[in-house]
């Protein structure tokens, strides 16, 4: 299949700009088609999420295990209110936070078939905050499944040309509007339990939950082979690149570096850290995440493009730097922690 790949400024009035776009990637979401689309935190891969065949053409076109439910994206809360059953407490949380980097994991409607879902009775929405989805979703009216743009077990792509490399052939069309601002997928909350867990961590918070919510659990730390998660997709291996991962406090990271450099042998080294580390290493490969580790916005925003720098270098050994687990930080060092598991 022919892929097209359009590209779109978000600066302006998407939905005036680009009508004409917007109409050929809605007809072919209509037609059952898979469209991706940036967001705010990461390119997703669309489809209807009303029609089951867009499903299975989802987890295809990914090389997904169908098992790993998808994200229903809408453009509004009142959408939300079609495809789930929202109580008080999710519809205020919601109203309060959304369009977010934050999806919920709700009890599903009939309307949603069990292949988004990956069989289980809860669907997980999100309303995302960015021009090009907004538009797209605005205009097409339907509920769009859409997990990240990458084939399975790659970083989730942060720009049109990730998603291209990942998918061209595959999908109908990509929307390119350049570089995905936050970096790391969105926050996973449970809201299905008294007590809510965050089932992946994001750019949204326990901390800035906690006013509305109370104490929020981090769940979905680490999660053993046998047990049946409530997050599926944590069980896979993520953002790996083919190269060994090593994980280490800048410091550690430069003598560990100079160390591997000066013993020799072990191929090819890449390095992915902050200007800090990097001044003084002057690595041949490398990939920067921002001034220093108190950088974390920076660090969110470039992580997955320097994970994926590494398998273009096909580097076989990566330093990372380790990051504060603050803020959003607690999501960086979840997708790094992941990178460098060895199962
Ligand atoms: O930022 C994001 O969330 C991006 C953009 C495109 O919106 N999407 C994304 O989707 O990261 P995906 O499919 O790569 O990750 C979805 C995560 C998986 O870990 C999945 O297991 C979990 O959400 N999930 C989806 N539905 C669920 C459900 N009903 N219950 C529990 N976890 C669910
Ligand atoms: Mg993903």
């Amino acid at each position: 299949m022919e892929t097209k790949w359009l590209k779109l400024n978000p600066a302006g009035d998407v939905a005036a700009e680009y009508k004409r776009e917007l109409a050929a990637a809605v007809e072919l979401l209509r037609a059952g088609e898979l469209v991706a689309f940036p967001t705010e935190t990461v390119y997703g891969l669309g489809g209807n999420a009303l029609d089951a065949s867009s499903a299975a053409k989802i987890y295809a076109a990914k090389g997904r295990p169908s098992d790993n439910p998808l994200i229903v994206h809408v453009a509004e809360v009142e959408q939300v209110m079609e495809i789930a059953e929202v109580d008080e407490r999710a519809a205020a949380l919601m109203r309060v936070f959304c369009p977010a980097p934050l999806t919920c994991v709700l009890p599903k409607l009939p309307c949603i078939p069990s292949e988004v879902t990956g069989g289980l009775d809860t669907v997980a929405v999100r309303i995302p905050n960015h021009p090009v989805a907004q538009a797209l979703l605005r205009r097409c009216r339907l509920p769009v499944a859409a997990p990240s743009a990458n084939l399975s077990g790659k970083p989730s792509p942060t720009t049109g040309e990730h998603v291209y490399r990942d998918l061209a052939g595959r999908i109908a069309m990509v929307l390119d509007s350049g570089s995905a601002g936050i970096g790391v997928e969105s926050t996973v909350l449970d809201l299905t339990v008294e007590q809510p867990v965050i089932l992946r961590p994001g750019a949204v918070t326990a901390e800035m939950l906690k006013p509305y919510l109370g104490e929020v659990l981090l769940g979905g730390k680490k999660v053993g082979g046998r047990e049946i998660p409530k997050a599926p997709g944590m069980k896979y291996r993520h953002y790996a690149p083919k190269g060994k991962v090593v994980l280490l406090p800048a410091a550690e990271l430069i003598a560990a570096y100079r160390q591997a450099v000066q013993a020799g042998g072990g191929g090819k080294i890449a390095v992915l850290a902050t200007d800090e580390v990097l001044r003084q290493l002057q690595p041949q490969h490398y990939h920067r995440l921002g001034v220093d580790a108190n950088d974390l916005q920076a660090a969110a925003h470039n992580i997955f493009a320097g994970l994926r720098y590494c398998d273009l270098v096909g580097a076989d050994m990566i330093f990372c730097e380790e990051f504060p687990e603050q803020g959003i930080g607690v999501a960086v060092m979840n997708r790094l922690a992941k990178a460098a598991a060895e199962e």
